[in-house]
């Protein structure tokens, strides 16, 4: 079994995996394109779930001074997701695309370094590591059960397609899951 490991450091390392995640897509050939952004919605939509779900609350409820940065970052991933269910409409090798893309990996990528600089110092300070991997935990496992990476090149797998699923509505499957996943 996987060790318990400081919520911080999971969602710190996640961001990092996003950021490779935007390169690899505005890298990508337009044919492999559309499969990898499904891959990428549908870990941002449990990675958001999952922080809204263990993160967001903590800070807002739980952290002195934490309730301003939490709803601010929670209207930041409200406005992503509206991004994305425009793009859902969008063909992925259309110019209008590649646009949206520019924008969602720009708004991403300012979102995950507004949570680094002003939420988890938060959470480091003032919620114990004991707790913190307890998060963390949670948050693995959550990981864990979500879709497989794609594989450029090789042919479409319909279990990857399945498991990514439609871009609309999957925001609200990755909260389905997380409620089930973080159900005490
Ligand atoms: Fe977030
Ligand atoms: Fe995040």
């Amino acid at each position: 079994m996987a060790e318990d490991r400081d919520i911080v450091e999971l969602l710190l390392e996640e961001h990092r995996e996003f950021r490779e995640l935007f390169e690899e897509l505005e890298a990508a050939a337009r044919d492999e394109r559309e499969e990898l952004f499904r891959y990428t919605v549908a870990r941002l939509a449990s990675h958001e779930a999952a922080e809204e779900a263990v993160v967001h609350r903590t800070v807002r409820d739980d952290v002195p001074s934490g309730q301003a940065v939490a709803e601010a970052v929670l209207a930041e991933e409200d406005s992503a997701e509206h991004l994305l269910a425009e793009m859902a409409d969008m063909d992925p090798t259309s110019d209008e695309f590649m646009e949206s893309l520019g924008r969602l990996r720009d708004d991403v990528v300012e979102h995950a370094g507004h949570e680094e600089r002003d939420e988890f110092p938060l959470i480091r300070e003032h919620v114990d590591a004991e707790r913190r991997r307890e998060m963390g935990r949670r948050f693995q496992q959550l990981r864990d059960s979500g879709p497989t990476r794609p594989h450029p090149g090789t042919p479409q797998q319909p279990e990857t397609r399945a498991a990514a699923g439609p871009i609309v509505g999957a925001f609200d499957r990755a909260r389905d899951a997380a409620r089930n996943v973080f159900a005490d």
